[in-house]
């Protein structure tokens, strides 16, 4: 059993967490733990410090030491005396905002909840159990269901929450978190995925101050400046050391992460949808679920709990044909052709493709409307002749006749003004009555509140997929959204849009995941502006960035690994100078960092010379040989590319035999020694034989590997790479 209740105890146990909570005399709910395993209550714990100016409830009568506002609450109402950040907000009939939350009952189910119209990890009945905890606001019937989701062997607890009116008269929510964790001390470093476009989630690691520190978006997407994750760690936390616990939530739109240091050094946690851009009305009997968070822990170090997250990604959360199987490797004509293109072009590049070992030709922007640049076409799904003679259905058979699959683009959400669309329904484009809305790349966005608009996308998508053998789809979304306002919600009630927007988006893509479960779908928003476990659940992968340099891709990269999978990492070798950054990097450095990815090229492979096609097509078969490992493998990140000189990484399978270590150095230097890396989660008792990398038959012991290291190659020039892989050949 993974959920036990002993006096009102609630104990979810993992195969190496606990996570406890109490409800108390007055209904309270405390949180107790989220650590090691420990097999006791450890209600021990809490304190009871009789502190000035924080009051007491009224049925504690004259006892100074029952505070709200002190101790570590499950899930933070407000309004009734805690002062740190609150879980939820509502606002009552009569204007007041008070939310007093009080344990009621609870139930245990088999099996893992799911949560109607939003993305949720899913898992087999005997694989989770469900513990509902329902709590009461009594003075206005506000019912808030705290849901649990625990998957013992995978070492994972999910939250999500669901708020019914039990009153009369409607309620607002302001505030609806996910989740709220309150830690009994502040001794944390948090870790942050910060960036901007073409260089997403740059990993910040900053002791917690006293106060509310914060990572968010009110974007409308999750966003290239801030990632809805976070990891709380200990001060001395390394990869393979120390306490660690992180929170990844599976939402696409605007989001807000908080942590608060409080008055006595506690912490509290709270991760959700952002309430600048949200409420939420609530008629009688009305509710509403919050997106969920996944939640893991690990006392070994950060390496660990990625790896939990990796995997609980992968088996739970994505989903499709695609899900655990090796990917195709792809060509995608974006850097190669720009806009620029018609059919023969697109034929040449996939000709060339086939020859060197590619597998799937993806057609991106372009190919449709009248978009022959970004200022037009948005929103006409068909394709354009004069572009593509023949039409789509004629290219797509060649390229299968070339033995290729076929993939394309879309941008489903957006809408150029000087389109067809646009000219039959302006209405659907957002933007306030009586203002002029931001343009952003020259495009508006589609108002995926609107299940009118849902429903066009559906049908012009899903015709052109029905039409066509197309196998894979990218799925793009290039801008911000501002200017919310919808025609189909009154004037109290627009706030609820940023919200139906992403409903909208998740609606639009489950249909058409469901009806074409066989495509690829990868998500995309300018790269990495919408890399989350919302988006995740139906596209198993995402293209990370739109920096293709090799050097910058390593930083993005990195910090990508900490929860997304590496098979969720659309990854792809470019020309240089690269188009971004105007660095070269030789065709190696390229291939190693897109290799650790769902790997591609975007290039026009026609300009390269016999030798560049020679290893383009080397590249193509060792990717097919490691796939498997890269993709199944436990990751582990070996140097940390900001403070060290070099970009390190390793794959290793699950039974520790085969292990590959790539990276790249970055400067070179003269009269200095070598660097030297040091492997992880080798099997320390056995020998290990270099297949790659060094002198063949050249063996080392596990031990070896990871207490002394190996040195990379000395390397001549800046961002040379290396790759080493090795098999195990006996036990010590
Ligand atoms: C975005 C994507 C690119 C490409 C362009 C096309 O920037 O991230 O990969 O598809 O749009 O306009």
């Amino acid at each position: 059993m993974a959920i036990t209740v002993k006096d009102q105890i609630f104990s979810l146990e993992t195969a190496n967490t606990l996570y406890q909570m109490k409800a108390d005399l007055f209904g309270v709910v405390k949180h107790l733990w989220y650590g090691e395993k420990t097999g006791v209550s450890m209600e021990y714990l809490l304190d009871y410090p009789d502190v000035g100016f924080s009051g007491n409830i009224y049925e504690a009568e004259n006892d100074r030491t029952y505070s709200l506002n002190t101790m570590p609450l499950e899930y933070a109402g407000s309004g009734v005396g805690d002062f740190r950040v609150p879980a939820v907000t509502v606002r009552h009939a009569d204007g007041s905002q008070a939310l007093d939350l009080r344990f009621q009952k609870y139930f245990i189910r088999k099996g893992k909840y799911s949560i109607p119209g939003l993305p949720a990890v899913y898992a087999e009945e005997n694989e989770a159990e469900t513990l509902e905890i329902l709590m009461k606001d009594t003075a206005s019937e506000t019912e808030v269901h705290l849901f649990y989701g625990v998957l013992e062997e995978a070492d994972v607890i999910t939250r999500s929450v669901m708020i019914i009116n039990r009153g009369s008269m409607p309620i607002v929510l302001e505030r609806a978190h996910s989740l709220c964790m309150d830690i009994p001390d502040g001794n944390w470093d948090w870790i942050h995925f910060h960036g901007r476009h073409t260089m997403e989630r740059q990993a910040e690691r900053t002791p917690l101050f006293y106060g509310i520190q914060e990572s968010s978006s009110t974007r409308g997407t999750s966003s290239h400046q801030q990632n809805p994750s976070v990891l709380l760690c200990e001060r001395d936390c390394t990869e393979k050391d120390g306490e660690c616990m992180g929170a990844v939530l599976m939402y696409s739109g605007g989001f807000q992460t908080q942590i608060e240091k409080d008055q006595l050094g506690q912490t509290r946690l709270v991760m959700g949808i952002h309430p600048d851009t949200f409420s939420w009305q609530l008629e009688p009997e009305q509710n509403f679920w919050t997106p969920e968070v996944i939640l893991s822990y690990s006392a070994n170090g950060m390496a660990e709990l990625s790896q939990r997250f990796h995997h609980v990604i992968r088996h739970n959360v994505c989903r499709g044909a695609y899900q655990l199987t090796k990917r195709p490797v792809l060509i995608n004509n974006w850097e190669a052709t720009y806009f620029d293109f018609n059919e023969e072009d697109i034929e040449q590049i996939a000709r060339q493709a086939a020859k060197l070992g590619i597998d799937m030709m993806v057609l991106d922007d372009g190919w449709f409307g009248k978009r022959d640049s970004d200022t037009s076409g948005l929103g006409d799904w068909e394709v354009n002749e004069k572009k593509l003679k023949g039409g789509l259905g004629a290219l797509v058979r060649k390229i299968n006749d070339m033995g290729m699959k076929f993939g394309i683009w879309f941008e489903p959400e957006m809408i150029s003004e000087d389109s067809e669309l646009f000219r039959a329904h302006p209405e659907w484009a957002i933007s306030i009555p009586g203002r002029k809305p931001m343009r952003s790349r020259y495009q508006l966005v589609l108002d995926m509140a609107n299940p009118e608009v849902v429903e066009y996308l559906y049908q012009s998508i899903s015709k052109i997929l029905r039409d066509n053998h197309i196998e894979y789809v990218k799925w793009d979304m290039n801008r911000s959204i501002s200017d919310w306002y919808t025609s189909i919600l009154p004037a109290e009630r627009q706030k609820e849009m940023p919200h139906r927007y992403v409903l909208g988006v998740y609606e639009l893509l489950e249909r058409l995941t469901d009806e074409f479960p066989e495509v690829l779908f990868e998500g995309c928003s300018g790269g990495g502006g919408r890399f989350d476990a919302g988006m995740l659940y139906y596209c198993p992968q995402i293209w990370c960035s739109d920096n293709t340099d090799a050097h910058e891709r390593t930083f993005i990269q990195y910090g990508t690994s900490f929860f997304y999978p590496i098979s969720a990492v659309g990854s792809h070798v470019s020309a240089v100078p690269n188009h971004q950054t105007g660095r070269i990097t030789s065709l190696e450095t390229r291939g190693t960092v897109a290799m650790a990815g769902s790997f591609g090229y975007e290039l026009d492979l026609n300009q390269l010379d016999q030798n560049e096609k020679e290893k383009v097509a080397e590249q193509v078969k060792a990717y097919k040989e490691y796939q498997e490992l890269i993709y199944g493998g436990k990751y582990y990140r070996l140097s940390n590319p900001k403070k060290d000189d070099l970009a390190a990484w390793e794959f290793i399978s699950e039974d520790c035999s085969k292990i590959l270590v790539q990276g790249v150095a970055f400067r070179a230097a003269s009269n200095v020694l070598r660097h030297r890396i040091k492997l992880l989660g080798v099997d320390g008792a056995a020998i290990y034989r270099f297949v790659k990398g060094r002198q063949k038959e050249e063996k080392l012991s596990g031990k070896a590997l990871m207490t002394g290291g190996i040195l990379i190659p000395a390397i001549k020039g800046d961002d040379v790479a290396f790759e080493f892989y090795l098999e195990k050949i006996e036990e010590c």
